[in-house]
Protein backbone atom coordinates (compact mmCIF):
# COMPACT_ATOMS: atom_id res chain seq x y z
CA UNK A 1 0.00 0.00 0.00
CA UNK A 2 2.92 2.39 -0.85
CA UNK A 3 2.29 5.57 -2.87
CA UNK A 4 -1.25 6.27 -1.92
CA UNK A 5 -2.32 9.46 -2.24
CA UNK A 6 -3.31 10.69 1.15
CA UNK A 7 -6.51 10.17 2.24
CA UNK A 8 -9.33 12.71 3.63
CA UNK A 9 -10.93 12.78 6.89
CA UNK A 10 -13.14 14.78 8.30
CA UNK A 11 -13.90 15.08 12.18
CA UNK A 12 -16.89 16.16 13.96
CA UNK A 13 -17.09 17.61 16.98
CA UNK A 14 -18.90 21.07 18.94
CA UNK A 15 -16.05 21.05 21.00
CA UNK A 16 -13.42 22.49 19.66
CA UNK A 17 -10.35 21.18 21.52
CA UNK A 18 -11.57 18.25 20.43
CA UNK A 19 -11.62 19.27 16.56
CA UNK A 20 -8.01 20.39 17.15
CA UNK A 21 -6.58 17.99 18.63
CA UNK A 22 -7.70 15.25 16.52
CA UNK A 23 -6.86 17.41 13.73
CA UNK A 24 -3.25 17.71 14.99
CA UNK A 25 -2.80 14.28 15.45
CA UNK A 26 -4.30 12.66 12.23
CA UNK A 27 -2.43 15.47 9.94
CA UNK A 28 0.99 14.08 11.74
CA UNK A 29 -0.43 10.67 10.84
CA UNK A 30 -0.39 12.00 7.34
CA UNK A 31 -4.10 12.39 6.59
CA UNK A 32 -5.84 15.40 5.32
CA UNK A 33 -8.54 16.53 7.69
CA UNK A 34 -11.22 18.81 7.54
CA UNK A 35 -13.56 19.58 10.89
CA UNK A 36 -17.07 20.44 11.16
CA UNK A 37 -18.80 22.00 14.26
CA UNK A 38 -22.02 19.91 14.45
CA UNK A 39 -24.28 17.16 12.37
CA UNK A 40 -25.49 20.47 9.66
CA UNK A 41 -22.18 21.73 8.83
CA UNK A 42 -20.82 18.61 8.59
CA UNK A 43 -23.79 16.86 5.70
CA UNK A 44 -22.97 20.58 3.99
CA UNK A 45 -19.39 19.33 3.71
CA UNK A 46 -20.28 15.65 2.63
CA UNK A 47 -22.46 17.18 -0.22
CA UNK A 48 -19.56 18.73 -1.70
CA UNK A 49 -16.92 16.57 -1.12
CA UNK A 50 -15.67 12.54 -0.71
CA UNK A 51 -14.54 11.27 2.73
CA UNK A 52 -13.57 7.81 2.98
CA UNK A 53 -14.01 8.22 6.74
CA UNK A 54 -15.82 10.50 9.29
CA UNK A 55 -14.99 10.46 12.68
CA UNK A 56 -18.15 11.96 14.25
CA UNK A 57 -18.88 12.65 18.22
CA UNK A 58 -22.31 11.48 19.21
CA UNK A 59 -23.35 13.58 21.65
CA UNK A 60 -23.97 17.07 19.60
CA UNK A 61 -26.25 19.83 20.25
CA UNK A 62 -28.06 19.96 16.59
CA UNK A 63 -27.51 16.47 15.16
CA UNK A 64 -26.70 13.26 17.00
CA UNK A 65 -23.91 11.26 15.55
CA UNK A 66 -26.63 8.61 14.90
CA UNK A 67 -28.51 10.88 12.88
CA UNK A 68 -25.80 12.13 11.40
CA UNK A 69 -24.88 8.80 10.62
CA UNK A 70 -28.15 7.55 9.07
CA UNK A 71 -27.94 10.88 6.63
CA UNK A 72 -24.85 10.18 5.77
CA UNK A 73 -25.94 6.72 4.60
CA UNK A 74 -28.37 8.05 2.06
CA UNK A 75 -25.74 10.95 0.73
CA UNK A 76 -22.57 9.05 0.90
CA UNK A 77 -23.32 5.21 1.47
CA UNK A 78 -19.38 4.36 0.75
CA UNK A 79 -17.80 5.88 3.75
CA UNK A 80 -17.02 4.86 6.84
CA UNK A 81 -18.38 6.23 9.87
CA UNK A 82 -16.33 5.97 13.44
CA UNK A 83 -18.64 7.72 15.85
CA UNK A 84 -16.49 9.00 19.29
CA UNK A 85 -18.45 8.14 22.87
CA UNK A 86 -17.81 9.16 26.31
CA UNK A 87 -17.62 6.39 28.36
CA UNK A 88 -21.02 6.80 30.39
CA UNK A 89 -22.66 6.32 26.92
CA UNK A 90 -21.40 3.28 25.10
CA UNK A 91 -24.54 1.43 24.62
CA UNK A 92 -25.55 4.25 21.90
CA UNK A 93 -22.18 3.58 20.28
CA UNK A 94 -23.14 0.46 20.29
CA UNK A 95 -26.62 1.15 18.92
CA UNK A 96 -24.76 2.82 16.01
CA UNK A 97 -22.66 -0.52 15.29
CA UNK A 98 -25.88 -2.34 14.18
CA UNK A 99 -27.21 1.17 12.17
CA UNK A 100 -23.89 0.21 10.17
CA UNK A 101 -20.98 2.72 12.15
CA UNK A 102 -17.82 1.19 11.67
CA UNK A 103 -16.44 1.59 14.74
CA UNK A 104 -16.32 3.78 17.99
CA UNK A 105 -13.75 5.13 20.24
CA UNK A 106 -13.96 6.00 23.64
CA UNK A 107 -13.30 9.21 25.20
CA UNK A 108 -10.99 10.15 27.17
CA UNK A 109 -8.78 9.60 23.46
CA UNK A 110 -6.04 6.83 23.96
CA UNK A 111 -3.54 7.71 21.21
CA UNK A 112 -2.98 4.81 19.92
CA UNK A 113 -6.51 3.49 20.15
CA UNK A 114 -7.34 6.14 17.91
CA UNK A 115 -4.00 5.87 15.22
CA UNK A 116 -5.46 1.97 14.93
CA UNK A 117 -8.85 2.50 14.47
CA UNK A 118 -8.33 4.89 11.84
CA UNK A 119 -5.60 3.22 10.19
CA UNK A 120 -8.29 -0.24 9.75
CA UNK A 121 -11.09 1.98 8.59
CA UNK A 122 -9.20 3.27 5.64
CA UNK A 123 -7.16 0.24 4.89
CA UNK A 124 -10.61 -1.03 4.57
CA UNK A 125 -11.75 1.36 2.38
CA UNK A 126 -8.48 0.64 0.37
CA UNK A 127 -9.18 -2.91 0.00
CA UNK A 128 -12.81 -2.35 -0.89
CA UNK A 129 -12.13 0.36 -3.76
CA UNK A 130 -9.27 -2.57 -4.86
CA UNK A 131 -11.93 -5.14 -5.28
CA UNK A 132 -14.39 -2.88 -7.11
CA UNK A 133 -11.62 -1.95 -9.62
CA UNK A 134 -10.93 -5.52 -10.04
CA UNK A 135 -14.27 -6.84 -10.52
CA UNK A 136 -14.57 -3.74 -12.69
CA UNK A 137 -11.75 -4.86 -14.86
CA UNK A 138 -13.15 -8.36 -14.90
CA UNK A 139 -15.88 -7.32 -16.21
CA UNK A 140 -15.21 -5.53 -18.83
CA UNK A 141 -12.59 -7.91 -19.84
CA UNK A 142 -14.35 -11.47 -19.08
CA UNK A 143 -17.95 -11.06 -18.33
CA UNK A 144 -18.68 -8.94 -21.68
CA UNK A 145 -17.01 -12.55 -23.64
CA UNK A 146 -20.05 -14.41 -22.05
CA UNK A 147 -17.98 -16.04 -19.84
CA UNK A 148 -20.01 -16.33 -16.22
CA UNK A 149 -18.96 -16.98 -12.69
CA UNK A 150 -18.47 -15.74 -9.57
CA UNK A 151 -16.84 -18.56 -7.43
CA UNK A 152 -13.72 -18.52 -6.02
CA UNK A 153 -12.68 -21.34 -8.53
CA UNK A 154 -13.89 -19.71 -11.50
CA UNK A 155 -12.40 -16.16 -10.19
CA UNK A 156 -8.93 -17.87 -10.09
CA UNK A 157 -9.69 -19.77 -14.00
CA UNK A 158 -10.78 -16.46 -15.33
CA UNK A 159 -6.97 -14.72 -13.68
CA UNK A 160 -5.26 -17.38 -15.09
CA UNK A 161 -6.97 -16.45 -18.91
CA UNK A 162 -6.16 -13.34 -18.81
CA UNK A 163 -2.31 -14.20 -17.95
CA UNK A 164 -2.01 -16.58 -20.50
CA UNK A 165 -3.63 -14.67 -22.97
CA UNK A 166 -0.59 -12.36 -22.87
CA UNK A 167 1.39 -15.53 -24.53
CA UNK A 168 1.80 -17.69 -27.74
CA UNK A 169 2.84 -20.66 -25.69
CA UNK A 170 0.64 -24.01 -26.32
CA UNK A 171 -2.35 -24.35 -23.80
CA UNK A 172 -4.19 -27.84 -22.62
CA UNK A 173 -7.54 -27.24 -21.84
CA UNK A 174 -8.93 -30.22 -19.79
CA UNK A 175 -12.03 -30.67 -17.91
CA UNK A 176 -15.81 -32.69 -18.35
CA UNK A 177 -17.88 -31.97 -21.06
CA UNK A 178 -20.18 -28.68 -21.28
CA UNK A 179 -17.53 -26.89 -18.68
CA UNK A 180 -16.85 -24.46 -21.35
CA UNK A 181 -13.42 -25.44 -22.40
CA UNK A 182 -14.30 -24.33 -25.88
CA UNK A 183 -15.73 -20.74 -24.47
CA UNK A 184 -12.41 -20.16 -22.50
CA UNK A 185 -10.22 -21.11 -25.58
CA UNK A 186 -12.33 -18.41 -27.53
CA UNK A 187 -12.04 -15.88 -25.45
CA UNK A 188 -8.33 -16.45 -25.31
CA UNK A 189 -8.34 -15.26 -28.48
CA UNK A 190 -10.69 -12.26 -27.66
CA UNK A 191 -8.16 -10.91 -25.27
CA UNK A 192 -5.36 -12.17 -27.24
CA UNK A 193 -6.33 -10.26 -30.65
CA UNK A 194 -10.10 -10.44 -32.02
CA UNK A 195 -8.71 -9.88 -35.57
CA UNK A 196 -6.36 -13.05 -35.93
CA UNK A 197 -7.73 -16.33 -37.59
CA UNK A 198 -9.13 -18.47 -34.52
CA UNK A 199 -9.72 -22.21 -36.37
CA UNK A 200 -11.58 -24.67 -34.83
CA UNK A 201 -10.80 -28.18 -35.53
CA UNK A 202 -12.58 -31.37 -33.98
CA UNK A 203 -10.32 -34.03 -33.82
CA UNK A 204 -13.47 -36.44 -33.07
CA UNK A 205 -15.43 -35.96 -35.74
CA UNK A 206 -13.56 -35.86 -38.77
CA UNK A 207 -11.95 -39.38 -40.53
CA UNK A 208 -8.99 -39.69 -39.83
CA UNK A 209 -7.53 -39.77 -43.59
CA UNK A 210 -9.30 -36.63 -43.93
CA UNK A 211 -8.60 -34.99 -40.88
CA UNK A 212 -4.79 -35.09 -41.96
CA UNK A 213 -5.83 -32.80 -45.33
CA UNK A 214 -7.77 -30.61 -43.33
CA UNK A 215 -4.73 -29.96 -41.09
CA UNK A 216 -1.98 -29.81 -43.77
CA UNK A 217 -3.51 -29.22 -47.06
CA UNK A 218 -2.99 -30.68 -50.04
CA UNK A 219 -0.91 -30.73 -53.32
CA UNK A 220 -2.55 -30.95 -56.78
CA UNK A 221 -2.74 -34.90 -57.71
CA UNK A 222 -1.52 -35.96 -54.14
CA UNK A 223 -4.66 -38.30 -54.41
CA UNK A 224 -7.44 -39.07 -56.33
CA UNK A 225 -9.43 -36.27 -56.40
CA UNK A 226 -6.87 -33.32 -55.22
CA UNK A 227 -7.67 -31.38 -58.14
CA UNK A 228 -6.08 -28.31 -57.06
CA UNK A 229 -3.58 -27.28 -54.44
CA UNK A 230 -5.33 -26.44 -51.52
CA UNK A 231 -4.35 -24.94 -47.77
CA UNK A 232 -5.19 -26.54 -44.41
CA UNK A 233 -6.46 -25.29 -41.06
CA UNK A 234 -2.29 -24.98 -40.09
CA UNK A 235 -1.91 -22.32 -42.64
CA UNK A 236 -5.58 -20.66 -42.46
CA UNK A 237 -4.78 -20.32 -38.79
CA UNK A 238 -1.27 -17.99 -39.54
CA UNK A 239 -0.87 -15.77 -36.78
CA UNK A 240 -3.61 -16.79 -34.49
CA UNK A 241 -4.98 -19.97 -32.66
CA UNK A 242 -5.37 -23.71 -33.89
CA UNK A 243 -8.30 -24.75 -31.54
CA UNK A 244 -7.93 -28.82 -31.41
CA UNK A 245 -10.81 -29.87 -30.25
CA UNK A 246 -10.91 -33.72 -28.36
CA UNK A 247 -7.38 -33.50 -28.74
CA UNK A 248 -7.52 -37.42 -26.93
CA UNK A 249 -9.33 -38.44 -30.08
CA UNK A 250 -6.41 -37.62 -31.97
CA UNK A 251 -5.40 -41.27 -34.24
CA UNK A 252 -1.78 -42.04 -33.40
CA UNK A 253 -0.52 -41.43 -36.85
CA UNK A 254 -1.41 -37.63 -36.62
CA UNK A 255 0.11 -37.64 -33.27
CA UNK A 256 3.60 -37.94 -35.03
CA UNK A 257 2.64 -35.35 -37.94
CA UNK A 258 1.39 -33.01 -34.86
CA UNK A 259 4.39 -33.44 -32.94
CA UNK A 260 6.64 -32.76 -36.23
CA UNK A 261 4.80 -29.57 -36.54
CA UNK A 262 5.35 -28.62 -32.99
CA UNK A 263 9.00 -29.00 -32.82
CA UNK A 264 9.94 -27.25 -35.96
CA UNK A 265 7.10 -24.99 -36.44
CA UNK A 266 7.52 -26.26 -40.59
CA UNK A 267 5.04 -28.91 -42.12
CA UNK A 268 4.31 -29.90 -45.65
CA UNK A 269 1.08 -29.99 -47.66
CA UNK A 270 0.20 -33.63 -48.58
CA UNK A 271 2.33 -34.79 -51.62
CA UNK A 272 4.45 -31.82 -51.90
CA UNK A 273 8.29 -31.60 -50.37
CA UNK A 274 8.19 -27.46 -49.72
CA UNK A 275 8.66 -26.96 -46.02
CA UNK A 276 5.69 -24.49 -44.99
CA UNK A 277 6.67 -22.17 -41.74
CA UNK A 278 3.92 -21.06 -39.56
CA UNK A 279 3.12 -18.78 -37.07
CA UNK A 280 0.35 -20.59 -34.79
CA UNK A 281 -0.67 -20.84 -31.20
CA UNK A 282 -1.81 -24.80 -30.32
CA UNK A 283 -4.69 -24.32 -28.21
CA UNK A 284 -5.69 -28.13 -27.61
CA UNK A 285 -8.93 -29.45 -25.14
CA UNK A 286 -9.78 -32.44 -24.27
CA UNK A 287 -12.74 -34.44 -21.44
CA UNK A 288 -10.20 -37.42 -21.66
CA UNK A 289 -8.57 -37.47 -18.20
CA UNK A 290 -5.05 -37.25 -20.78
CA UNK A 291 -2.75 -38.24 -18.01
CA UNK A 292 -4.49 -41.94 -17.92
CA UNK A 293 -4.12 -41.56 -22.20
CA UNK A 294 -0.84 -41.14 -21.50
CA UNK A 295 -0.02 -43.63 -19.31
CA UNK A 296 -2.14 -46.47 -21.32
CA UNK A 297 -0.22 -45.44 -23.97
CA UNK A 298 -3.61 -44.34 -26.57
CA UNK A 299 -1.66 -40.96 -26.38
CA UNK A 300 1.82 -40.30 -26.87
CA UNK A 301 3.95 -38.99 -24.46
CA UNK A 302 6.26 -36.44 -26.20
CA UNK A 303 3.14 -34.74 -27.94
CA UNK A 304 1.31 -34.32 -24.62
CA UNK A 305 4.36 -32.94 -22.84
CA UNK A 306 4.09 -30.13 -26.40
CA UNK A 307 1.09 -29.52 -25.47
CA UNK A 308 0.52 -29.19 -22.01
CA UNK A 309 3.16 -26.20 -21.60
CA UNK A 310 0.35 -23.99 -19.78
CA UNK A 311 -2.42 -25.83 -18.26
CA UNK A 312 -6.49 -25.05 -18.26
CA UNK A 313 -8.41 -27.42 -16.26
CA UNK A 314 -12.26 -26.26 -15.94
CA UNK A 315 -13.81 -27.60 -12.96
CA UNK A 316 -17.17 -29.26 -13.05
CA UNK A 317 -20.20 -26.91 -12.15
CA UNK A 318 -20.41 -29.35 -8.58
CA UNK A 319 -17.35 -27.94 -7.40
CA UNK A 320 -18.27 -24.50 -7.90
CA UNK A 321 -22.18 -24.42 -6.78
CA UNK A 322 -22.55 -20.56 -6.24
CA UNK A 323 -22.24 -20.24 -9.76
CA UNK A 324 -25.67 -21.92 -10.57
CA UNK A 325 -27.71 -18.87 -9.72
CA UNK A 326 -25.67 -16.54 -11.97
CA UNK A 327 -25.56 -19.14 -14.58
CA UNK A 328 -29.52 -19.30 -14.35
CA UNK A 329 -30.18 -15.39 -14.18
CA UNK A 330 -28.06 -15.31 -17.11
CA UNK A 331 -29.30 -17.56 -19.42
CA UNK A 332 -32.81 -16.62 -18.50
CA UNK A 333 -31.87 -13.49 -19.73
CA UNK A 334 -30.04 -14.95 -23.03
CA UNK A 335 -33.16 -17.14 -23.93
CA UNK A 336 -36.13 -14.96 -22.91
CA UNK A 337 -34.25 -12.49 -25.91
CA UNK A 338 -33.89 -14.90 -28.69
CA UNK A 339 -37.42 -16.44 -27.76
CA UNK A 340 -38.79 -12.97 -27.38
CA UNK A 341 -40.16 -13.84 -24.51
CA UNK A 342 -40.79 -12.66 -20.78
CA UNK A 343 -38.50 -14.57 -18.57
CA UNK A 344 -39.20 -16.74 -16.13
CA UNK A 345 -39.24 -17.17 -12.44
CA UNK A 346 -37.32 -19.89 -10.66
CA UNK A 347 -39.07 -20.20 -7.14
CA UNK A 348 -36.50 -20.76 -4.69
CA UNK A 349 -37.11 -24.08 -4.00
CA UNK A 350 -36.15 -24.97 -7.38
CA UNK A 351 -33.51 -22.87 -7.13
CA UNK A 352 -32.25 -24.88 -4.19
CA UNK A 353 -32.99 -28.44 -5.82
CA UNK A 354 -30.47 -26.97 -8.73
CA UNK A 355 -27.76 -25.95 -6.22
CA UNK A 356 -27.70 -29.27 -4.96
CA UNK A 357 -28.22 -31.04 -8.35
CA UNK A 358 -24.61 -32.54 -9.55
CA UNK A 359 -24.82 -31.68 -13.36
CA UNK A 360 -23.18 -34.15 -14.63
CA UNK A 361 -23.47 -32.28 -18.10
CA UNK A 362 -22.42 -29.33 -16.73
CA UNK A 363 -23.00 -25.62 -17.66
CA UNK A 364 -24.40 -26.68 -21.11
CA UNK A 365 -26.87 -29.23 -19.01
CA UNK A 366 -28.03 -26.23 -17.34
CA UNK A 367 -28.21 -24.35 -20.38
CA UNK A 368 -30.14 -26.87 -22.13
CA UNK A 369 -32.32 -26.88 -19.13
CA UNK A 370 -33.11 -23.09 -19.12
CA UNK A 371 -33.73 -23.15 -23.24
CA UNK A 372 -36.51 -25.12 -22.58
CA UNK A 373 -38.69 -23.62 -19.73
CA UNK A 374 -37.97 -20.30 -21.38
CA UNK A 375 -39.02 -21.43 -24.57
CA UNK A 376 -42.22 -23.26 -22.79
CA UNK A 377 -42.30 -20.56 -20.22
CA UNK A 378 -42.56 -23.09 -17.79
CA UNK A 379 -40.00 -22.94 -14.95
CA UNK A 380 -41.20 -25.88 -13.55
CA UNK A 381 -39.38 -27.59 -16.53
CA UNK A 382 -36.11 -26.24 -15.33
CA UNK A 383 -35.96 -29.17 -12.51
CA UNK A 384 -33.62 -32.01 -13.66
CA UNK A 385 -35.50 -34.20 -14.65
CA UNK A 386 -34.31 -36.36 -11.72
CA UNK A 387 -36.19 -34.24 -9.39
CA UNK A 388 -39.43 -33.89 -11.24
CA UNK A 389 -40.01 -37.58 -11.72
CA UNK A 390 -39.67 -37.87 -7.51
CA UNK A 391 -42.05 -34.44 -6.93
CA UNK A 392 -44.26 -34.03 -9.75
CA UNK A 393 -44.76 -36.41 -11.81
CA UNK A 394 -44.95 -39.21 -8.53
CA UNK A 395 -47.74 -36.99 -7.66
CA UNK A 396 -49.33 -36.81 -10.94
CA UNK A 397 -50.00 -40.70 -10.83
CA UNK A 398 -49.96 -41.59 -6.83
CA UNK A 399 -49.02 -44.90 -6.61
CA UNK A 400 -51.33 -48.17 -4.79
CA UNK A 401 -52.64 -48.54 -2.43
CA UNK A 402 -55.39 -45.46 -3.33
CA UNK A 403 -56.05 -47.13 -6.72
CA UNK A 404 -55.59 -50.77 -6.22
CA UNK A 405 -59.38 -50.47 -4.08
CA UNK A 406 -58.40 -53.54 -1.79
CA UNK A 407 -61.95 -53.72 -0.35
CA UNK A 408 -61.58 -54.29 3.76
CA UNK A 409 -64.67 -57.05 4.79
CA UNK A 410 -67.01 -54.44 6.69
CA UNK A 411 -66.85 -51.86 4.34
CA UNK A 412 -64.69 -48.46 4.93
CA UNK A 413 -64.59 -45.08 5.66
CA UNK A 414 -63.68 -43.50 2.85
CA UNK A 415 -63.50 -39.83 4.13
CA UNK A 416 -61.15 -40.76 7.18
CA UNK A 417 -59.00 -42.29 4.68
CA UNK A 418 -58.45 -39.73 2.12
CA UNK A 419 -58.15 -37.43 5.26
CA UNK A 420 -55.17 -39.41 6.46
CA UNK A 421 -53.89 -39.85 2.63
CA UNK A 422 -54.33 -35.72 2.41
CA UNK A 423 -52.59 -35.75 5.91
CA UNK A 424 -49.69 -37.26 5.14
CA UNK A 425 -48.61 -35.33 1.55
CA UNK A 426 -49.31 -32.38 3.28
CA UNK A 427 -47.48 -32.68 5.78
CA UNK A 428 -44.60 -34.72 3.26
CA UNK A 429 -44.65 -31.05 1.09
CA UNK A 430 -44.39 -29.28 3.94
CA UNK A 431 -41.13 -31.03 4.92
CA UNK A 432 -39.80 -31.07 1.55
CA UNK A 433 -40.15 -27.36 1.15
CA UNK A 434 -38.57 -26.71 4.81
CA UNK A 435 -42.04 -25.41 5.96
CA UNK A 436 -42.24 -22.65 3.46
CA UNK A 437 -46.34 -23.07 2.43
CA UNK A 438 -46.24 -21.76 -0.87
CA UNK A 439 -44.09 -24.06 -2.49
CA UNK A 440 -45.67 -26.71 -0.84
CA UNK A 441 -48.57 -25.48 -1.96
CA UNK A 442 -47.55 -25.45 -5.02
CA UNK A 443 -46.27 -28.79 -4.70
CA UNK A 444 -48.86 -30.35 -3.97
CA UNK A 445 -51.42 -28.60 -6.42
CA UNK A 446 -52.99 -26.27 -4.00
CA UNK A 447 -54.13 -22.90 -3.69
CA UNK A 448 -51.78 -21.20 -0.73
CA UNK A 449 -55.23 -20.59 0.97
CA UNK A 450 -56.88 -23.94 0.71
CA UNK A 451 -53.19 -24.96 1.92
CA UNK A 452 -52.80 -22.87 4.39
CA UNK A 453 -56.15 -23.77 5.55
CA UNK A 454 -55.94 -27.71 5.78
CA UNK A 455 -52.47 -26.97 7.67
CA UNK A 456 -54.25 -25.10 10.00
CA UNK A 457 -56.99 -27.71 10.41
CA UNK A 458 -54.75 -30.90 10.77
CA UNK A 459 -52.32 -28.54 13.01
CA UNK A 460 -49.30 -30.35 10.55
CA UNK A 461 -46.73 -27.16 11.87
N1 LIG B 1 -18.87 -19.94 -17.49
C1 LIG B 1 -19.76 -19.93 -18.50
N2 LIG B 1 -20.51 -18.86 -18.73
C2 LIG B 1 -21.42 -18.85 -19.72
N3 LIG B 1 -21.64 -19.86 -20.55
C3 LIG B 1 -20.92 -20.96 -20.38
C4 LIG B 1 -19.94 -21.07 -19.36
N4 LIG B 1 -19.38 -22.28 -19.42
C5 LIG B 1 -19.98 -22.92 -20.43
N5 LIG B 1 -20.90 -22.15 -21.03
C6 LIG B 1 -21.78 -22.51 -22.15
O1 LIG B 1 -22.06 -23.90 -22.00
C7 LIG B 1 -22.01 -24.57 -23.24
C8 LIG B 1 -20.94 -25.63 -23.20
O2 LIG B 1 -19.67 -25.01 -23.15
P1 LIG B 1 -18.46 -25.49 -24.07
O3 LIG B 1 -18.93 -25.89 -25.41
O4 LIG B 1 -17.39 -24.47 -23.99
O5 LIG B 1 -18.07 -26.80 -23.23
P2 LIG B 1 -16.91 -27.86 -23.47
O6 LIG B 1 -16.15 -27.94 -22.20
O7 LIG B 1 -16.17 -27.51 -24.71
O8 LIG B 1 -17.75 -29.19 -23.65
P3 LIG B 1 -17.38 -30.53 -24.50
O9 LIG B 1 -16.25 -31.20 -23.79
O10 LIG B 1 -18.64 -31.33 -24.41
O11 LIG B 1 -17.06 -30.08 -25.86
C9 LIG B 1 -21.74 -23.50 -24.29
O12 LIG B 1 -22.96 -23.08 -24.84
C10 LIG B 1 -21.10 -22.39 -23.49
O13 LIG B 1 -21.36 -21.16 -24.08
MG1 LIG C 1 -16.08 -28.52 -26.54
Amino acid sequence: MENIPPQRILVVDDEQDIRTMLKILLTKEGYIVDTASGGFEALEKIKETFYPLIVSDIRMPDLSGLELLKKVQEISPSSLMILVTAYASNETAIEGMKHGAYDYITKPFKIDEIKIVIKNALERQLLKEENLKLKQKLSSSIQDLGIIGSSKLMRQLMDLVVRVSKTRTPILITGESGTGKEIIAKTIHQLQNPESPFVPVNCGGIPENLLESELFGYKKGAFTGANTDKAGLFETAHGGILFLDEIGELPLSLQVKLLRVLQDQTFRRLGDNRDIKVDVQIISATNRIIEKEVAEKRFREDLFFRLNVIRIHVPPLRERREDIPLLLEYFIKKFSKKYNSTGIKISSYILKELENYDFPGNVRELENMVERAVALQDSNIILPDIYKSQTFESIDQPTPPFYSCEFPEGGLDLPALLEDVEKSYLSEALQRCHGKKMEAAHLVGMTFRSFRYKVEKYRLE
